[in-house]
Formats: C-alpha cells, structure tokens, sequence
C-alpha cells in the first residue's frame, strides 16, 4: 500500500487567510497565535477594543508587515513571503482608516493609479475601470474634481474606490465610517453592499458595531493579540468574554 498521503483536496479554499500569526513589538505581543480567515465572496467583521491588534493583523494579511511567526495564504497559496505589491495583485485590495489620496490629483487620476498598482491593463481598459468603479463608489459626477477639495464621506469613498480599483477578491476595510454621521455611514454601507452583492469578500475593522453588522455575515473579535470569539455576529455580540473586553468598555 502506497505510503504517500496527498493533500486533501478541499472544496473551497479560503480567500485570504493567516495561520498562527505572531508578532512582537519588543516586549508587547501584538498578535498572539491568531488563525484568521475569509471565505470567497464572505463578509466578515473584525471588533476589539483599541490596541487589540486588528490593524497590525490586516497589515499582516495585506503583507504590509511580517509577522515573527506563522503564515498567510491567499486561495490555499502560501503567500507569507510575498511582498504587498504581490499579494495586491492576486487579489487583496485595502483602504486606510485616514484615506490618503493623492491630493493635486483628481478623483479620476487617484482611481486610475489604483488601476494600475493591482493589474497590467490596456489604457482603454484601464480607463473602462475607472469609470466603473466610480460609479460603484458614487464618485463619478465628481471625477474631474481634485481630491483635496473633497469633503470627508467623499474622500472614505474615494479611499474605497482607490482600493476597489485594484480588482481585489477580498477588500480590507479598517475603520473606513469612522468620523461619518449616521446618515453618511448608512451611505458607505449601502456602496459596501453592493461591492458584496457582487462577490467581493470583506473585511471590514469598525468600532460602529451596529453599521458593520448590517453587512457581515461573521464576526470576530480580538483582545490584547488574541482572537477571542469568531461566529454569527448575535452570538459574538452576547458572549461573555466579547462583552467583558469590548461591549463592557462603553463602545
Ligand atoms: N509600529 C509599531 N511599533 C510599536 N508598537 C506598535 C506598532 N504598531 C502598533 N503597535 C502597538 O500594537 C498594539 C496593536 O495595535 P493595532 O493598531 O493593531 O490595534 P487596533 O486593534 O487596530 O487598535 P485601534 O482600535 O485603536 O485601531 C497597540 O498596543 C499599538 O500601540
Ligand atoms: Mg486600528
């Protein structure tokens, strides 16, 4: 009898996911054994008090930094020694808490320099891009505008375009409704919907629990470098430990 095992074939691989991630910052675990991952098309929220290691985690994913100890796989592909660029272009997408446009560009320009950090495309289709991102993003009666002159719901949504852009499988959102009012956030999570309803993943870091829960079909929520519950976002919401770390805290 044969000795050699083959792997076992799965029918869905994750879309993005970290294995036993780990990280110091001198003394402070910043990530501690955290196993992570987002299905195809999957929506998942990440919660947690402040300093809990969210964004160290996504820049861990998106390959922004590297983790002491563990890995990252994109569609079942150990991406861990990949750099950012790479992982962008198999298809991970993010957008930053503070969007950082390019602001003497316009709108149009910021898209299209997203366009052409994710893929090699023709100009035409390039362009093609642009435009329909614009119009997912609710931007495009402002495309010829320069972006430093664009209000803060706009620039989150130029934030998310500019990542969208990239024609990411999975979209890193981190805290993208923070400042908004309600009714500008109820706005971006509308948009956010609609980029699901069409297949993206999400993963979406928000203190707004009651915004983020509208769109994700999972939660998971970190303290001090741990996750410390991952399931439906009723269930996460009630457990015990999630409320002593998180809900207790007056968020
Ligand atoms: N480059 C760095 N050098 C040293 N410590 C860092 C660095 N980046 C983050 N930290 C620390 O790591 C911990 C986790 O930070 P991180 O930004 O991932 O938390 P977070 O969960 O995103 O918090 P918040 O909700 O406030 O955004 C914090 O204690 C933070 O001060
Ligand atoms: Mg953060």
């Amino acid at each position: 009898m044969s000795t050699v095992r083959s792997k076992p074939v799965q029918a869905t691989e994750p879309a993005l996911a970290g294995l036993g991630l780990s990280l110091n910052y001198g003394d402070l675990r910043v990530l501690n054994e955290v196993d992570f991952s987002v299905g195809a098309g999957e929506a998942v929220g990440i919660v947690g008090p402040n300093g809990a290691g969210k964004t160290t985690l996504l820049g861990v994913l998106a390959g922004a930094i590297k983790p002491d100890r563990g890995t990252v796989h994109i569609g079942g592909q150990d991406v861990t020694k990949l750099r950012q660029e790479m992982r962008c272009r198999k298809g991970i997408g993010r957008a930053f808490q503070i969007p950082r446009p390019f602001g003497g560009m316009t709108v149009l320009e910021n898209v299209l320099v997203g366009v052409s950090y994710g893929t090699r495309v023709s100009r035409n289709d390039a362009y093609r891009r642009c435009v329909e991102v614009l119009e997912l993003c609710g931007l495009i009666e402002l495309a010829n505008r320069r972006a430093d002159t664009l209000g803060l719901l706009h620039r989150k949504r130029l934030e998310l375009a500019r990542a969208l852009a990239t024609g990411p499988q999975v979209l890193l959102l981190d805290e993208i409704g923070g400042g908004l009012t309600d009714a500008e956030a109820e706005q971006l999570v509308d948009t956010i919907k609609q980029l699901h309803g069409l297949g993206i993943g999400i993963v979406w870091i928000e203190h707004i629990v009651h915004v983020l829960v509208q769109v994700v079909e999972r939660l998971v929520c970190m303290d001090a470098g741990r996750v410390i519950a991952d399931g439906e976002p009723e269930a996460v919401l009630s457990d015990a430990h999630v409320v002593d770390a998180y809900l207790g805290g007056g968020h």
